[in-house]
């Protein structure tokens, strides 16, 4: 068993906080708390904190309500601001790498390296040798730092800041095992962002965000049939109307969104594909709240003719039938995705 305690997950989405808190025992994974709280519309937007006052209140709400007593917090960060890629360097120390990587970083990272927080980790897969693949991560400063002080406002102890596509990565080993030999995608698809994230043999070969999400769907559904965000959001998610033609209308706008997003995320598989050597996707994982719409899944299946698998965040984790049933979990299973993998973290982990 791992030494440290569990740590309180905290996904911050554009649209909704997401906690999640697990206890390590003899047995395995247990659920000890999960809950989500909606966010007003604009309080996130591309990432950035514009309604600092509505998330610390979210969250707050969640640790009230749950009675959560655990004080330290990991959360992630994903989007524009944070920059994720594999580069090859000359084999060295990790002492040379952390004394070096300041100025390698430079030529990779389109911001001033003053300006972000870089982490390296050695991803040793490189075939030639006397070379190393690493995995270089840069966020933007001023972008964790507004959301560790939302996190502090809150009265919760941020220790850990992750990136979404290693969260997914740590939920999804901890389920499904690393599937040696395998290509996999996890694909996160949430209110305003699309996390890929390509794992091969249990190791982060290549990461994209895209700004599209969810919203794309509201905003169509309520442009085409002159409707409120409300009541767009509502149709979406297959609520709302005894009327047949409104569903006929819904499900042709869903389509079409869908299709652009699958298209969307194909030019990233190609690109993957085009400059990876074993390009052989064998499964696509999905996750986020917008994994629910049944038909994205398809159109993502058929546009990249990958099997598409909808993840489940607790397969592995036990739960109090009592306190959560299994059509709760299974109803919050592909928005819970990333905070699965923030509580997976430790405090010895620092
Ligand atoms: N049953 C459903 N059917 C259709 N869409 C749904 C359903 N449930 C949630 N969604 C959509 O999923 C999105 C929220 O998902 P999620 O919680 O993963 O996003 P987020 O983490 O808040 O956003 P992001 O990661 O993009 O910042 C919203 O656009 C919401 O409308
Ligand atoms: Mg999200």
């Amino acid at each position: 068993m791992a030494k440290g305690k569990n740590v309180l997950g905290l996904d911050i989405g554009s649209s909704s906080v997401k906690a999640c808190l697990l206890k390590e025992t003899k047995k395995g994974l247990t659920l000890q708390a999960f809950d989500t709280q909606q966010l007003p519309p604009e309080a996130i937007v591309d990432g950035a904190l514009m309604d600092s006052g509505a998330v610390v209140d979210a969250i707050r709400q969640i640790v009230g309500r749950n009675k959560i007593k655990v004080k330290e917090t990991a959360l992630s960060v994903s989007g524009h601001s944070v920059i994720i890629k594999k580069i090859p360097l000359p084999t060295m120390s990790r002492e040379e790498l952390e004394q070096s990587i300041q100025w390698e970083a430079e030529q990779y990272i389109p911001f001033d390296i003053s300006d972000v927080y870089l982490a390296v980790e050695v991803l040793n897969q490189s075939a030639q040798p006397g070379q190393m693949d690493v995995l270089l991560v840069a966020a933007k400063k001023d972008l964790i730092n507004d959301y560790v002080t939302v996190v502090k406002e809150a009265q919760l102890s941020p220790i850990i800041v992750d990136v979404d596509a290693f969260c997914l990565q740590n939920m999804f080993e901890v389920n499904y095992g690393e599937l040696p030999g395998q290509t996999i995608v996890l694909l996160d698809i949430g209110a305003s962002t699309i996390n890929i994230n390509v794992v091969s043999d249990g190791v982060t070969v290549f990461t994209r965000d895209i700004s599209m999400g969810g919203n794309q769907f509201t905003e169509e559904i309520q442009k085409q049939l002159n409707i409120t965000y409300e009541e767009a959001e509502t149709y979406k998610k297959g609520g709302g109307s005894s009327d047949a033609v409104i569903p006929h209308e819904v499900e042709k706008v869903i389509q079409q969104v869908a299709d652009s997003l699958a298209g969307e995320i194909q030019r990233s598989l190609d690109f993957y594909a085009a400059t990876s050597a074993d390009s052989n996707i064998s499964r696509i994982y999905l996750s986020g709240g917008s994994g629910n719409i049944p038909s994205l899944g398809r159109i993502i299946g058929r546009t990249s003719g990958v099997t598409v698998e909808p993840v489940n965040p607790f397969r592995n984790v036990t739960a109090n039938q009592n306190q959560f049933t299994p059509q709760y979990l299974e109803s919050v299973g592909m928005i819970g995705a990333v905070s699965v993998g923030l509580a997976l973290r430790r405090t010895n982990e620092l």
